[in-house]
């Protein structure tokens, strides 16, 4: 995928479950991704999310805990340094169930 179908995408909350799953096909699929963690760590590369054959350029790791106004902010100053962003789609999907998951049980 190239130019104009290329898709720049910002995930909150992308260290497992379903914002994992969100970057890991969304790289597959050649588009580009911000992806946002609590604690980012050097783990936290492509490979973290894929083991499919990406450009670099198309990962890019964020620290953001929405609970923290002042992680917001800077996740915020982070992304406005990202030469010529412009984001296509965002996904908020950090948070936890406060009931049980129907598919697990738990
Ligand atoms: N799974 C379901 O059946 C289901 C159904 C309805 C709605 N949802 C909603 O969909 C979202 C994702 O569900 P999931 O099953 O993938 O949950 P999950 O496996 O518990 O993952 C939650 C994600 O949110 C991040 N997160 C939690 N608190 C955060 C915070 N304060 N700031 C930033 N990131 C935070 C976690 O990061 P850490 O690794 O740092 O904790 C993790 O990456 C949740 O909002 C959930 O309520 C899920």
């Amino acid at each position: 995928m190239a130019g104009a179908e290329c898709k720049t995408w910002l995930i909150v909350g992308a260290s497992r479950g379903i914002g994992h799953e969100f970057v890991s096909q969304l790289l597959k699929r050649g588009d580009r991704v911000l992806a946002t963690v609590r604690k980012p760590t050097e783990e936290h590369a492509i490979a973290y999310w894929t083991d499919a054959n990406v450009d670099p350029s198309h990962c890019t790791t964020l620290k953001c805990d929405v609970l923290s106004e002042e992680s917001i902010d800077s996740c915020v100053a982070e992304l406005a340094k990202v030469p010529q962003l412009r984001l296509d789609q965002v996904v908020i999907n950090a948070g936890v169930l406060k009931y049980p998951n129907h598919a697990t049980g738990v």
